[in-house]
C-alpha cells in the first residue's frame, strides 16, 4: 500500500491547502493523508487535548508510512516524518481555519451539528472554497440543506484506518457542480486513494452493504449462538475478512454503530437495523470498542 506514489495535481483548481474539521480518529487520519501528499492541513477540534492525541498518533502513523517506503534509510524516515508533521496546523477554532480550497468535516454523526457547522461555514468560507462531510450515513443532502454553495458541497466519505484503507468514496450531492465533483476526484487520487462514485443513498455503497453484516453479527452474539471470538475468527477464516465484524465494530466504535443503525432505519425501514439491546447497553455503559478500553471486548 505504502509503495503506491502521491501525486499532487496541476490542474487549475486543484485542491492545494486543506481544513479538518474533528480531529478523532477519522480527522486525524485525513490530515495525515493530506499531509504526506505534500499539502498543507489544518486540524480543527474543540479540545486542545484532542489536537495534541491527534498529533502523536499521526507522528506514529507516519512513521509506520515512512519505514515502508525508506526501509534502510533512516535520514529519509526522519525527514518524511517532520516534513509532513511541518504540514500540519491545529487550532481549536474553525473561523481562523476557514482559509482553505477544501474543508472535509469529521465530527460526531449528528445531523443537527453538522449542519450548524457547514451553515457557518458557507458564511465564513472564501467562495471558492469546497465543502465536503465524512458522513458515515447520514443524507449528504439533508447535511447541506442550509448552505448557499450547493454547487461546491458533497461528501468524502473515507475508511478507518484512513492511511491504510485504500477506498474513497466520493458523494455527488443534488446540486453538486462537475468542475467541484472532478476537484473532489483529483483531490482524492492526490491523497493515494481509489475514489468511486456514489449518489445520496442511506449508507452509501460500503455501509449498505456492511450495516446490515454487522448487525447479524451483533444479534447472533446477543443471542449466544456463538461466541465473540468464534463469530470473529469465522468470518475471517471462512470467509476471508481481514477482521471479524465484533472486533471491526469496536474498532470503528460501537457509538458510531448505533447512530449508523438508527439513520439506516429511519431511512430505509429495513427491521435489520431495528435497535439491538446488546449494541444499546454497552454504548449507554460508555464501552464504545477500542478508544475507551472496552466493547465487546477489553483492551489494554
Ligand atoms: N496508520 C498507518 N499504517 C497502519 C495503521 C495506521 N493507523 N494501521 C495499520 N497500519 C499498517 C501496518 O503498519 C501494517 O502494514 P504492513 O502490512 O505493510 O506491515 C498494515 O497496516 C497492517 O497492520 P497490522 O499488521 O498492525 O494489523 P493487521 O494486519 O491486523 O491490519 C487493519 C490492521 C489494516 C486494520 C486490518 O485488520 C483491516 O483491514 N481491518 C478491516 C478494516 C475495515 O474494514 N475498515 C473499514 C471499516 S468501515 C468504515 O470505516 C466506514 C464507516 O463509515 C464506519
Ligand atoms: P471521533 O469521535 O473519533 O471524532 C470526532 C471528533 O469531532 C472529536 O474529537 C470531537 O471532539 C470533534 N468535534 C465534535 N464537535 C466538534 C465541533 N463543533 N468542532 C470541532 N470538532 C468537533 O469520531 P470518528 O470516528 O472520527 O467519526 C467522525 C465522522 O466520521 C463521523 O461522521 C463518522 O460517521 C465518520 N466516519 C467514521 C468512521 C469510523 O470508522 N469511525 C469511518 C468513516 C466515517
Amino acid at each position: 500500500v505504502w509503495t503506491r506514489k502521491f501525486s499532487i495535481s496541476t490542474s487549475q483548481n486543484a485542491i492545494k491547502t486543506v481544513t479538518v474539521i474533528g480531529g478523532g480518529l477519522m480527522g486525524s487520519g485525513i490530515a495525515q493523508v493530506t499531509a504526506q501528499a505534500g499539502q498543507n492541513v489544518t486540524i480543527v477540534d474543540l479540545e486542545p487535548e484532542i489536537l495534541n492525541k491527534a498529533q502523536k498518533s499521526i507522528q506514529a502513523n507516519l512513521g509506520r508510512v515512512a519505514k515502508k517506503l525508506y526501509k534502510d534509510d533512516p535520514g529519509k524516515i526522519e525527514g518524511f516524518v517532520k516534513e509532513s508533521l511541518d504540514r500540519i496546523k491545529i487550532s481549536t477554532k474553525v473561523e481562523d481555519s476557514v482559509n482553505a480550497d477544501l474543508m472535509v468535516e469529521a465530527m460526531v454523526e449528528k445531523l443537527d451539528i453538522k449542519q450548524d457547522l457547514f451553515n457557518k461555514l458557507d458564511k465564513l468560507a472564501p467562495e471558492h472554497t469546497i465543502l465536503a462531510t465524512n458522513t458515515s450515513s447520514i443524507s449528504v443532502n439533508a447535511i447541506g440543506s442550509g448552505i448557499k454553495r450547493k454547487d461546491k458541497f458533497g461528501g468524502l466519505h473515507f475508511f478507518n484506518p484512513v492511511p491504510v484503507m485504500r477506498l474513497l468514496e466520493v458523494i455527488k450531492s443534488d446540486h453538486i457542480s462537475e468542475d467541484t465533483y472532478q476537484a473532489m476526484m483529483e483531490w482524492g487520487k492526490s491523497v493515494g486513494k481509489t475514489c468511486i462514485t456514489c449518489k445520496d443513498t442511506p449508507g452509501f455503497v460500503v455501509n449498505r452493504i456492511l450495516a446490515p453484516y454487522s448487525a447479524e453479527a451483533l444479534r447472533m452474539y446477543e443471542r449466544g449462538d456463538a461466541s465473540a471470538e468464534d463469530i470473529d475468527t469465522a468470518m475471517r477464516l471462512g470467509a476471508g475478512y481481514p477482521m471479524g465484524p465484533l472486533e471491526l465494530a469496536d474498532y470503528t466504535g460501537l457509538d458510531l454503530k448505533k447512530s449508523i443503525l438508527a439513520v439506516m432505519l429511519k431511512e430505509t425501514g429495513n427491521p435489520v437495523f431495528e435497535p439491538i439491546g446488546v449494541l444499546d447497553k454497552l454504548v449507554k455503559e460508555g464501552k464504545y470498542g477500542r478508544k475507551t478500553g472496552e466493547g465487546i471486548y477489553k483492551y489494554n
